[in-house]
């Protein structure tokens, strides 16, 4: 028996339209970005969109769009992805780092309060497995303190605040397209921005500084953050998928949650009442952490442990030293079962007795 943690639903739609781009010889950003571009504004309701390489390029291109003095502060949860640190570091700005909802992993409105600071410009919500951060109140909380917003929303397609999706509230939001996501490229990365003036500085950024190809007079400063209409072209195929890959890991939520509760100590996330949930993984807590991963290990399923904090990684650690104890928990007592496409409900119960069986023999 061997559970892998990732699995793509790819085949041959993706083939069909990967085929089109090689008949119409057409490999670099063309007719298959423009036309995912077009379906993610409708999927998502964002007024602009463009696209990068991957969510930690994205998110560094977006700070540069931001535009704030050097050395500028930025608020970012330390439960995140290394990515959504260091994305800013590169830009020149310095992380200060913020705790999280114990239950929802999510950072909140009282946790970005306490880590707030005079030189702090840039506040950015990190949409956590799946669902949406508190927007409504994130958002009022930036406007008062007049922070600007990044959302990192790279797990998030899908997920929505009060029916609007994520990344599309702040300034810029960045969503992924990675492996593991719901719907993949491969790598890749999606920039939403609701301002004009502001897509067209990420469109200068992205595009060697020039609004169109075919001059070499590039009025501004730029560099080359484009992607090929192959990605385009599986992710297209890949977005009609999205409805079918959403039910069927509602189904498996569900389903773990079901031959889960009340088992030893297991804890699971809550979801915030105002949004919805797009299953990323499935994330259980438990004191016994490493004994769990062990025996799940033992019976070939691979296992996955959370984030180590930003605010302990060596190059970011910050000092002084701070403790963020509710992201040192989720990392001490915290692990992903995995919940992709591909699993049948024959490898859940497998997965729910390994754990079942761990806690009788105590
Ligand atoms: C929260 C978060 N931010 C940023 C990233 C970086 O995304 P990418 O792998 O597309 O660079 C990830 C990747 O998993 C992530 O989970």
């Amino acid at each position: 028996m061997s559970i892998s943690q990732v699995d793509l639903s790819i085949g041959k739609e993706e083939a069909e339209l990967v085929q089109q781009c090689i008949d119409a010889r057409w490999l670099s950003e063309g007719p298959q970005t423009k036309a995912f571009a077009e379906s993610l504004q409708a999927f998502t309701g964002s007024k602009f969109l463009s696209f990068a390489p991957n969510a930690t390029l994205g998110l560094y291109l977006a700070f540069l769009a931001l535009d704030v003095p050097p050395g500028s502060e930025v608020l970012i949860p330390s439960y995140t992805f290394y990515g959504s640190a260091t994305a800013a570091v590169f830009a020149g700005l310095k992380p200060v780092f913020v705790d999280c909802n114990p239950k929802t992993f999510n950072s909140d409105v009282e946790h970005f309060k306490a880590a707030l600071t005079p030189n702090a410009r840039i506040m950015m919500p990190v949409h956590i497995y799946g669902q949406c951060c508190d927007m409504t109140a994130l958002m009022a909380f930036a406007k008062e303190h007049q922070l600007l917003v990044l959302e990192d929303a790279a797990q998030a397609l899908g997920a929505k605040h009060k029916g609007r999706h994520a990344g599309t509230f702040g300034d810029i939001g960045v969503v992924s397209f990675y492996s593991d996501k719901t719907i993949t490229t491969g790598e890749g990365g999606m920039l939403m921005t609701q301002s004009e003036e502001m897509h067209a500085k990420i469109s200068l950024l992205r595009n060697q500084g020039r609004p169109n190809a075919g001059t070499f007079i590039h009025p501004s400063l730029g560099m080359n953050f484009r992607i090929t209409d192959i990605q385009a072209a599986i992710g297209r195929a890949q977005l009609k998928k999205f409805d079918a890959i959403y039910a069927a890991k509602v189904h498996k939520w569900n389903f773990y949650e079901k031959a889960l509760k009340g088992v030893g100590d297991l804890r699971f996330m809550e979801v915030n009442k105002d949004s919805n949930l797009i299953a990323f993984r499935f994330p259980i807590l438990s004191k016994h952490r490493d004994g769990l991963m062990k025996a799940m290990t033992d019976q070939g399923i691979q296992t996955r442990g959370f984030f180590y904090p930003m605010h302990l990684q060596p190059k970011l650690r910050s000092e002084p030293a701070v403790t963020l104890e509710n992201c040192e928990m989720l990392y001490a007592e915290g692990q992903c079962l995995p919940i992709h496409f591909q699993l049948q409900d024959s490898d859940l119960q497998f997965i729910c007795d390994t754990i079942k069986d761990y806690f009788k023999k105590g």
